[in-house]
């Protein structure tokens, strides 16, 4: 019976709170996102990535490229470089640090950029060059670091999720 009631709760809230305050998703909404994303080498990070943005609700496959990039990329890289600036003052002659703010500020400034506008423009091939150029960069900055990486899980997220994108455009035609 409580979980019957916390369904019907959920359903008032769909139709009362407009769409961008609310994160329940119904199933014909999850259903998309599912399919898309099953087509991904990260389902699960995938999933819960794109149902942490609302609009994902009404996204057909190109929004959700969109949002993937824009929105769950954007923010962990952006999240990202700010945790490198962060520890960049206290560390300033930390070469390996230096460079992992230049990777991410290309990533933020530039890839996640370049991607974000060819999909608008449906170039998706050019998009995929933006989560290439992304990887490519995570990659450089975690291999920067002469012993352990303090940023591996960061840049093992940033890299899942721009693979995920990828994965995303292959969809587009
Ligand atoms: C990135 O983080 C900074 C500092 O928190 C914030 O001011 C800025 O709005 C963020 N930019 C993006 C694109 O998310």
């Amino acid at each position: 019976m409580k979980s019957l009631a916390v369904v019907v709760i959920c359903l008032i809230q769909v139709v009362l709170i407009p769409r961008s305050h609310c994160r329940v998703f119904l199933p014909m909404d999850l259903k998309l996102i599912e399919q898309t994303c099953s087509k991904t080498p990260h389902r699960d990070l995938c999933v819960s990535g794109l149902t942490s943005v609302p609009a994902s609700a009404d996204a057909d496959v190109k929004g959700l490229a969109l949002i993937m990039v824009d929105n769950v990329l954007r923010a962990v890289a952006n999240d990202t470089r700010n945790q490198i600036n962060e520890k960049l003052k206290h560390s300033p002659e930390d070469k390996a640090l230096s460079s992992c703010e230049e990777n991410y500020r290309a990533i933020v400034e530039l890839d996640i950029i370049e991607a974000y506008t060819s999909i608008t423009e449906r170039d998706p091939k050019l998009a995929k060059q933006g989560m290439d150029a992304t990887i490519y960069d995570a990659n450089a900055c975690e291999s920067g670091f002469a012993g352990k990486s303090p940023l591996t899980y960061v840049n093992t997220l940033v890299i899942d999720i721009a693979a995920v994108a990828n994965a995303i455009l292959h969809l587009l035609p």
